[in-house]
């Protein structure tokens, strides 16, 4: 899959999907790739030029129309003359278009997992497909699949009259306890670029815009306003700002949404170093730069930022009166101010949303959608511990026990700005005491009990809610087999723990003593630790698995389906192993524990170091040799696989090839994974998803990505491969090697 990865991220910004569009963008890149030389869209001038269409349009614009593309206003607000053109729906804020001048208002609404409606308050009775989570989603280590997820969500999000989708979160999962890790992606840049890239491309192929986000090491929430996380140059090139570079090549984002926290002092959104050396410079970034939602502390648009989001009080807004006072000053000039016009200007002409206006709203196949949501649960599912072939239950089971986690109803979700109000509705919304009605603890509506009773006619089924230990335990003595379903509910804003809340563990255990055939699955943001695993017989982790979830971990558990997830974030064994045990920022004043969850409090101004620097996630174990509980990459298949044949080319580029074969009874997926070690620590450079049937072979080759083998070194800008000898191995877990080789490299000098 790497080398047509590399192939698209040549010719890049394949914008929006008509037959036309896509044959001139594979033009483009045609010539790209011959004169390897970077490509704009069309020769500058003609008539489908979108920097000559913005130039010519912002001539017309007067300073008023000007100011209102780039003051986006936050939910709430009268939508007012946003009605004037096309049809607006109703999300999280707009911009202000220029009607008399074709150009439609900014619609903007979140999210990355689905349209969002949080709580179900924004647009009253409004449903949207609730995708699984972000890590379930990287599960699937399938960014083709990924990428119809983001077809299929902003194709609701442009039904429902929106053409900007909030998606596109890719922050590092570098800080598993992390409240927004359901949204994210992976610990790893380049799972996570390059699965967050292509959703984003899914999205804007309907002619919307989509972002990426939060731009960048907002990678916690507690103080996520005010902390500054402290990191040297090198050490987040490497990592969360990789991520970042790589999901922009592939994804070519309308928008880059800036974070709420500071970076070596600086907040995100007037931060020249990450907005003008970075962006634009470095990664030649054309879109503009949107703040997240009140990150904005001052009138930065000569740092680096195009557009305020989420204004509040519009009457007293940095991007409103404080940029005309500014103007007056002379601080800020017009030429900045039309800067960034052109910048919106330039980027609505070229993904299409002046040329395709959304006009009215649509009618949206949930069912279509919902197979979608479906797909990527059943791929994204990981089997994680399967003792005495526990699962698939057999088909002879006669007596089954489900304990808890609403598994009579339907599956968890995680809260905050992402939430889906999934389609058919939740199938139960409870309030959060303390909290505005718009967070909810919303579960999808597809309960495990009710499609396990369909897909095992021949069993008795029995449903405990769990609350009561010892009644559970009692239960689970007179059933052949117990499945308990934990939770742990996550939501933007708050940290949380890796300990299971409400004493889900004493439940684990007390049902595990009753039955040794008792098998735990997982509904969590993220990891967690299992003080039961030695007492359980399997272990599945779903995360949070969306609107069909448990359609899906039905199928999984009965064998319908055979697991193929592979964890995109490593388990620790406990807090310990964590690089940062207590939690940055919470025992200095948020959370004195420094474990349990801390609001993400925005006046405290604390500075956070993260000690693995580049080397997060898995890295950081390989470096420390620090055995997890599971490691990144790690799932198990109801089959087997072998590998062989393994070929290593080496010199510029590093490509890899070998075999893998179903040694098993039955047809599964294998993600093979590939690995270097560099300066001693290993970094995933590429990886290959394979169907196989049972006895097939299949040859797979992986080209790895250059980055991954170099350093990037600061004083010259730019990403250097040391020449030398480099170990190669093809691994079903970073700690699993199948095949080893070596290889030798030239050095060589990536340019940006
Ligand atoms: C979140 C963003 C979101 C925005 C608008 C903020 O709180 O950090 O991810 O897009 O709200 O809802």
């Amino acid at each position: 899959m790497l080398s047509e990865e590399i192939r698209q991220r040549k010719g890049s910004s394949v914008e929006g999907k008509s037959g036309a569009a896509l044959r001139f963008a594979f033009s483009v890149a045609l010539i790209c790739a011959l004169t390897a030389t970077c490509c704009a869209q069309a020769p500058a001038g003609s008539a489908g030029d979108p920097d000559a269409r913005a130039r010519q349009t912002l001539q017309q614009m007067t300073l008023d129309e000007k100011i209102g593309l780039i003051a986006g206003v936050g939910i709430g607000m009268p939508l007012g003359s946003a009605k004037q053109i096309s049809y607006v729906g109703r999300g999280v804020g707009f911009a202000v278009g220029a009607p008399r001048l074709g150009i439609p208002t900014l619609a903007e609404n979140d999210a990355g997992l689905g349209v969002a409606n949080q709580g179900g308050v924004i647009r009253p009775n409004d449903f949207g497909t609730a995708l699984p989570s972000g890590p379930n989603m990287a599960s699937t280590w399938d960014p083709e699949l990924i990428e119809q997820a983001g077809a299929m969500m902003g194709s609701e999000q442009r039904a429902k009259g929106m053409n900007v989708q909030l998606a596109g979160a890719d922050n590092l999962i570098r800080e598993p306890r992390g409240g927004r890790t359901f949204e994210y992606m992976s610990e790893d840049p380049l799972l996570g670029g390059t699965l967050t890239g292509h959703i984003i491309r899914g999205v804007q192929s309907n002619y919307i815009v989509s972002t990426l986000k939060h731009y960048a090491l907002n990678d916690q929430e507690t103080d996520r306003g005010g902390l500054s996380v402290n990191m040297d140059e090198e050490a987040m090139r490497e990592s969360d700002l990789l991520s970042f570079e790589i999901a922009l090549e592939i994804g070519n984002p309308g928008s880059v949404m800036c974070a709420y926290n500071r970076i070596n002092g600086v907040y995100a959104c007037e931060n020249s170093f990450l907005l003008n050396d970075v962006l634009r410079r470095d990664w030649h970034y054309k879109g503009w730069v949107m703040s997240d939602w009140g990150a904005v502390h001052s009138v930065s648009i000569r740092a680096g930022l195009d557009q305020e989001s989420g204004q509040r009080s519009p009457a007293n807004a940095y991007f409103g009166p404080k940029l005309r006072d500014a103007l007056k000053a002379g601080t800020v000039t017009v030429d900045d101010i039309n800067g960034s016009v052109l910048r919106i200007l330039r980027t609505m002409y070229s993904l299409g949303l002046v040329d395709h206006l959304i006009t009215a709203p649509q009618k949206i196949d949930f069912d279509a959608d919902g197979k979608v949501a479906q797909d990527i649960a059943e791929r994204g599912i990981v089997l994680l511990k399967n003792d005495k072939n526990m699962l698939p239950i057999a088909k002879s089971t006669r007596r089954i026990l489900l304990i808890g986690g609403h598994s009579d109803v339907g599956v968890l979700a995680g809260a905050g700005s992402s939430q889906v109000n999934p389609a058919g509705g939740p199938a139960l919304s409870l309030p959060i005491p303390g909290q505005p009605i718009y967070h909810k603890r919303m579960y999808m509506p597809s309960s495990p009990l009710k499609s396990l009773r369909e897909l095992l006619p021949d069993a008795t089924i029995s449903y405990d809610d769990g609350t009561d230990p010892a009644r559970a335990a009692a239960a689970a003595g007179n059933a052949d087999i117990v499945l308990v379903f934990v939770e742990q509910f996550s939501q933007e804003g708050r940290d949380v723990t890796l300990t299971l809340p409400d004493d889900q563990d004493k439940l684990v255990s007390a049902v595990a003593t009753a039955n040794p055939y008792t098998a735990v699955i997982l509904e969590t943001s993220g990891p967690v630790m299992m003080p039961w695993l030695d007492n359980v017989s399997a272990v599945l982790t779903s995360w949070y698995p969306g609107q069909r979830g448990g359609l899906a971990i039905a199928r999984i558990l009965t064998g319908a389906v055979n697991p193929s997830g592979r964890l995109p974030i490593t388990f620790p064994r406990d807090i310990n192993q964590l690089p940062n045990p207590v939690l940055p920022g919470s025992a200095q004043g948020a959370n004195a524990s420094g474990n349990t969850p801390a609001a993400a409090v925005f006046d405290l101004k604390f500075d956070v170091t993260y000690p693995e620097g580049a080397d997060a996630g898995y890295r950081w174990y390989d470096r420390k040799k620090i055995t997890p509980l599971f490691a990144f990459g790690y799932g198990l298949s109801y089959t087997q696989f072998a590998y062989s044949g393994l070929a290593i080319k080496g010199g510029s580029d590093l490509t890899v090839s070998f075999q893998i074969k179903n040694v098993g009874a039955i047809a599964g997926a294998e993600v093979a994974q590939v690995y270097v070690p560099v300066n001693g620590v290993r970094h995933l450079v590429g990886w290959s998803r394979v169907n196989l049937n049972p006895g097939e072979t299949k040859a797979v080759t992986v080209v790895a990505d250059p980055r991954l083998l170099a350093k990037f070194d600061v004083k010259r800008d730019c990403w250097q491969i040391a020449g030398g000898g480099y170990s190669v191995e093809v691994s079903a877990a970073v700690n699993e090697p199948r095949l080893t080789g070596k290889t030798h490299l030239k050095a060589r000098i990536l340019e940006p």
